[in-house]
C-alpha cells in the first residue's frame, strides 16, 4: 500500500474489540459510541424496492449470445451508474477457494491476541492487524478487527506481516489473490465496454495494478444501535471485491440517494464497487458510493476485501471521451500515488478523501 505518514502519531488506546468482549457484560467502552447523527439508526426500514443492489451475471458477459450480452451490458451501466454496487454471479472462481479463504480468516481472527499481535499495524499505517485509519486520540472507533496486506506489486509486501499461522494462511492467500485479480481485470473490460471504451483502456492506463486485502472481522456487540462497524467512506481504488463470509447476516450499507441501503447477501456472489478511480476517469458518470457496516447483537460477520488501483507513478483525471458541454471537467489530473498517500493518511469520512481531485462548480 502507500507510503505512510512519517510523523509520531497520538492515537491514544486502540481496544480490541474481541478482547473487550470477553471482559465486559454490555457496556460499550465511549471510544466506540458514535454522536447520535452518525448511528446506524436500526429500526428504520428502507423501502423494499431499494434493498437490492443490480446482481450481474459474468457468464452472460462472457459467452451469451449477443441479446444477453447486450441486456447485461446495459445492467451493468446502469448500476455503475445508479449504485456504484454491483453483486456478481457466475464469477468462475471456485467456491472451494472462497471457502478456504473464509475458513483461514476465521482461523486468524480466532487466534489468541498475543500470536495476532506479532503482526501489528503501526498507528497510521494500512497493514498488518489492527485498526486502520486512527490518526488521533479523540478520533472514535470501529467495532471491527482488521487484518490487512498489500499484494502486488511485491515493493509493496511487508514480509514480517504474513502470518505463519493458520499454516496454510500466506498461501491460500496467494491463490485467492491470483484469481481475484483475473475478474478485476475482465470486469474493467467490461467497464470499458459499457462505457463505449476500448476494452483494453484501463488494464494499459493502470500498468501493474496495485492489489491489497483487507480482511475486516465484526464481532456481535450488544449495542448495534449505539456503534459503527465501519465508518462510511469511498474506496480510493479502481474497483473493489468484496466477498461476505457465508451465511453472513446483512453488514454492508450503501448510501442511495440518500438512504442507507442494506446489501443483502447472494450466495456465492461477490460484491464489486465502483472506486474513487473509476468516478475521476469516468468524470463521475460512474459513482464511487458511500458505504458503512454495521454489526449484530446475535451474529458475527466476516468480509473479505480486495483493492484494486492503477500503479502509483500513473497520472489520473478525465478522460476526454467523459468530458463535453453538458458534462465539464469536474476533476483535476493527479499522480495515483499521491492520491493512495492522501487516502491513507485521513480517517474515513464519507466522500471528502476525494475532495483532493474536486474542481469547484463555475458559478453563473
Ligand atoms: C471496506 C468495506 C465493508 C464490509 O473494507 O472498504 O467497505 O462490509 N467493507 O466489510
Ligand atoms: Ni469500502
Amino acid at each position: 500500500m502507500a507510503p505512510v505518514l512519517d510523523l509520531p502519531l497520538n492515537v491514544g488506546q486502540i481496544d480490541d474489540v474481541q478482547e473487550l468482549k470477553k471482559g465486559r457484560k454490555t457496556k460499550i467502552p465511549i471510544r466506540f459510541v458514535r454522536d447520535v447523527a452518525e448511528r446506524p439508526m436500526l429500526a428504520a426500514t428502507p423501502s423494499p424496492l431499494l434493498s437490492s443492489i443490480p446482481v450481474i451475471d459474468l457468464k452472460k458477459l462472457m459467452s451469451g449470445n449477443k441479446e444477453e450480452f447486450h441486456l447485461e451490458i446495459l445492467k451493468l451501466s446502469a448500476s455503475c451508474e445508479e449504485w456504484g454496487f454491483f453483486q456478481v454471479i457466475n464469477h468462475a472462481i471456485e467456491v472451494d477457494l472462497l471457502e478456504k479463504i473464509e475458513k483461514m480468516a476465521m482461523e486468524f481472527f480466532m487466534l489468541p491476541v498475543e500470536e495476532k499481535q506479532k503482526y501489528p499495524m503501526a498507528p497510521g499505517t494500512v497493514q498488518g492487524y489492527g485498526q486502520a485509519f486512527v490518526f488521533s486520540e479523540d478520533q472514535k472507533l470501529d467495532w471491527c478487527n482488521m487484518f490487512a496486506l498489500g499484494l502486488v506489486p511485491h515493493s509493496i509486501r511487508n514480509p514480517k506481516l504474513w502470518p505463519t499461522n493458520p499454516p496454510m494462511f500466506s498461501e491460500t492467500v496467494e491463490t485467492y489473490s491470483k484469481e481475484i485479480r483475473k475478474l478485476c481485470k475482465t470486469l474493467l473490460r467490461f467497464i470499458a465496454l459499457s462505457l463505449r471504451l476500448n476494452a483494453n483502456v484501463f488494464e494499459e492506463m493502470f500498468r501493474e495494478s496495485v492489489q491489497a486485502i483487507r480482511m475486516n472481522y465484526y464481532p456481535t456487540c450488544p449495542r448495534p444501535d449505539l456503534v459503527l462497524g465501519l465508518s462510511p467512506h469511498s474506496d480510493g481504488s479502481a474497483l473493489t471485491v468484496l466477498q461476505q463470509g457465508k451465511g453472513n447476516t446483512v453488514g454492508l450499507h450503501i448510501l442511495k440517494d440518500g438512504t442507507w441501503v442494506p446489501v443483502q447477501p447472494v450466495k456465492n456472489a461477490l460484491v464489486i464497487n465502483i472506486g474513487d478511480t473509476i468516478e475521476v476517469l469516468t468524470n463521475g458518470r460512474y459513482k464511487s458510493s458511500e458505504h458503512r457496516a454495521i454489526t449484530h447483537k446475535e451474529k458475527d460477520r466476516l468480509s473479505i476485501v480486495t483493492f484494486y488501483a492503477p500503479s502509483y507513478e500513473v497520472e489520473i483525471g478525465p478522460m476526454q471521451e467523459m468530458i463535453d458541454e453538458s458534462n465539464p471537467c469536474k476533476y483535476r489530473r493527479y499522480n495515483h500515488g499521491e492520491y493512495s498517500r492522501h487516502y491513507v493518511t485521513n480517517k474515513l469520512e464519507g466522500k471528502k478523501t476525494l475532495e483532493f481531485a474536486k474542481i469547484p462548480p463555475k458559478k453563473s
